[in-house]
């Protein structure tokens, strides 16, 4: 009797070790995530077992139990292209046909307007708007996605997203999208951007693809690259995607399959810029609202040569971390103002 209870005892210790060698056994986060009793602890980069895991001794962000959130390093950002090519091309989308060809005329040699298209996009009646342009010596199609403008149409957006949480399941985008975005994106696709760019990549195959655009633009931008791959018009090593304060546009379905379309995708944060904590992403381990790759991170001063992290997760945030709500930090990018800079010809 005895005897059988120490072998019982010796029995469950050598399982219990067991389990916990099998975690920290395995090397790489991708083999450590495929088995179901372990996380990967990116902080000291060990497979660990969940058994072993209690949330107050660990930096949750650096919990990962999904093979899309394994770190890994991200394409190679350039602040300059961000900032001084980028940036103005999705700062010029809030003016007319005329300020965006000033704009891209005093900015971007060689960039021409192509044509602008603008839809009515919510309940409220707010337009959304986007526009495609041509450079010859460089070789590229670029579309741009305005952002919100006016109180109302960011309020339509909040509630939508934050309170509605209205999502569309769609198998094209491997994910739910949420609907405010899907539909924003749909309407200006059918509004003749797609066709467009179906014609032009097909009369210019050595063209690269370009897709910017800032906030409600960025999410735009970032299923419009995605849709300009999946239908084949682009092929993924030739799209260029630049976002800034872009919202979580669907959850971690998309996100992982927006990143094997659109590789070459970064999405620029300024600070604790509120939009792009939205919609919020409840807690470390939640994954129904989840940014794609790659998150580029400033903090509040963006002026030239300030410096930035290039996260190898791609939504190293979770909960709601108070910065300035709808001010300065969404609005100004590279420390210009989003909303007045095509005013000027996107000259500072
Ligand atoms: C785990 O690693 C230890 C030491 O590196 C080794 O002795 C053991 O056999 C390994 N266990 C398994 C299940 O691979
Ligand atoms: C927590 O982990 C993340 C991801 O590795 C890291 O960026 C962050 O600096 C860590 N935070 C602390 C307080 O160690
Ligand atoms: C032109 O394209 C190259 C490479 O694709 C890029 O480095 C450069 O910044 C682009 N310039 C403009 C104005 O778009
Ligand atoms: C994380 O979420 C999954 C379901 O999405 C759940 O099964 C698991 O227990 C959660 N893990 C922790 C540590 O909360």
């Amino acid at each position: 009797m005895t005897s059988f209870v120490l072998f019982l005892s010796f029995l469950l210790t050598f399982l219990g070790m067991a389990a916990a060698t099998v975690c920290s056994n395995l090397t790489t986060c991708q083999n450590c995530v495929t088995q179901s009793d372990c996380f990967f602890y990116v902080t000291e980069n060990k497979c660990q077992s969940k058994s072993l895991f209690q949330e107050n001794d660990y930096n949750l962000t650096a919990y990962v139990a999904r093979e899309y959130e394994c770190p890994r390093p991200g394409p190679t950002y350039s602040d300059d292209f961000s900032r001084n090519v980028a940036f103005v091309y999705a700062a010029a989308s809030l003016g007319d046909k005329q300020q965006i060809q000033t704009c891209l005329k005093n900015r971007i040699p060689g960039a021409v307007l192509y044509k602008q298209y603008t839809v009515d996009c919510d309940l409220l009646g707010s337009t959304c708007s986007a526009y495609i342009a041509l450079n010859g010596a460089n070789q590229t199609i670029t579309v741009v996605f305005r952002g919100s403008v006016g109180k109302k149409q960011i309020f339509a957006e909040f509630i939508e997203l934050t309170v509605l949480k209205l999502k569309e399941k769609s198998d094209f985008f491997g994910g739910n999208v949420y609907h405010y975005f899907y539909t924003a994106y749909q309407l200006l696709w059918d509004a003749g951007l797609g066709k467009d760019l179906q014609e032009l990549a097909r009369k210019n195959p050595s063209y690269k693809l370009q897709v910017f655009g800032h906030s409600l633009g960025g999410s735009l931008a970032s299923l419009t690259a995605f849709a300009a791959v999946k239908y084949s018009y682009f092929t993924s090593d030739k799209v260029l995607l630049y976002t800034f304060g872009q919202p979580r546009t669907g959850d971690i379905d998309y996100a992982a399959e927006h990143d094997r379309f659109v590789p070459n995708s970064f999405r620029i944060v300024h600070g604790l810029d509120f939009i792009a904590q939205v919609p919020f992403r409840e807690d470390y381990n939640s994954t129904a609202a989840y940014h794609h790759r790659t998150p580029v991170f400033y903090g509040d001063d963006m002026g030239k040569g300030a410096s930035f992290e290039v996260s190898p997760l791609p939504d190293p945030q979770y909960g709601y971390k108070y910065g300035d709500l709808l001010s300065h930090l969404h609005i100004t990018y590279f420390n210009v103002d989003y909303h007045a800079f095509y005013l000027n010809g996107c000259v500072a």
